[in-house]
């Protein structure tokens, strides 16, 4: 089915934000939109960006940017010339609640990546990473889209312990993506 997509925007630093309605079924997520997300910005910490969806007058989901490295693993198929790869990092990315599960998530991601390539355009960028939740959604979501762990052997325990459901001991696990394996 065709559905109209909204068009991804910039979150302004004079915006009200009790004006945007967002609801996540992860609490921090959405205390960071609402509390946290305007001091990021003016301190030039992150950006951010956002779907929304006009008929309903409320926020699909949305992402920040930050400039970041990822340290060279020794699992990381990229040539190694520095301790550090430069990479952007998708510090917050949260879909409204009743929006999850019908493919918002991987539009945004997707929309920070083409960014980013054009970013990469001026400033060297070769990786974007994520601090991602130690939840078994998060988890494949991020591995469904082509991103992998920077740890392997740690990443395959905490999905181990997910499956058996056990609870893991970290509360997030660093993911990364090459974007040198989409760019022409
Ligand atoms: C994780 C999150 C961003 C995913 O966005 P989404 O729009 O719900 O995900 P999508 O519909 O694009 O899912 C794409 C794929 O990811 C995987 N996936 C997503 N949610 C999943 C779940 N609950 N269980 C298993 N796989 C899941 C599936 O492979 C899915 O494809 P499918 O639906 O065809 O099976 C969203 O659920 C969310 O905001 N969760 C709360 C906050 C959070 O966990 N943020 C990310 C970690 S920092």
């Amino acid at each position: 089915m065709l559905r109209q997509k909204p068009k991804l925007k910039k979150l302004l630093r004079n915006i009200d934000l009790q004006s945007l309605f967002f609801q996540s079924s992860i609490e921090d997520i959405e205390i960071f939109f609402y509390k946290d997300s305007k001091k990021f910005i003016e301190d030039d910490y992150c950006q951010l960006y956002y779907l929304y969806d006009k008929k309903q007058a409320v926020v699909i989901g949305y992402f920040t940017l930050s400039m970041g490295s990822v340290r060279h693993e020794k699992d990381i198929p990229i040539k190694k010339y520095v301790e550090r790869i430069p990479s952007t990092l998708i510090g917050r990315l949260g879909i409204h609640k009743f929006y999850e599960r019908k493919g918002w998530g991987t539009d945004l991601v997707k929309e920070a990546i083409s960014l980013i390539i054009k970013l990469s355009q001026k400033i060297g960028c070769r990786c974007v990473y994520v601090d991602s939740l130690t939840t078994l959604n998060a988890i494949l979501f991020y591995l469904n889209l082509g991103f992998n762990f920077l740890d392997k052997n740690l990443g395959q325990m905490i999905l181990k312990q997910l499956k058996d459901q056990k609870k893991p001991q970290k509360n997030s696990i660093k993911m990364y993506f090459d974007l040198k394996k989409i760019k022409k």
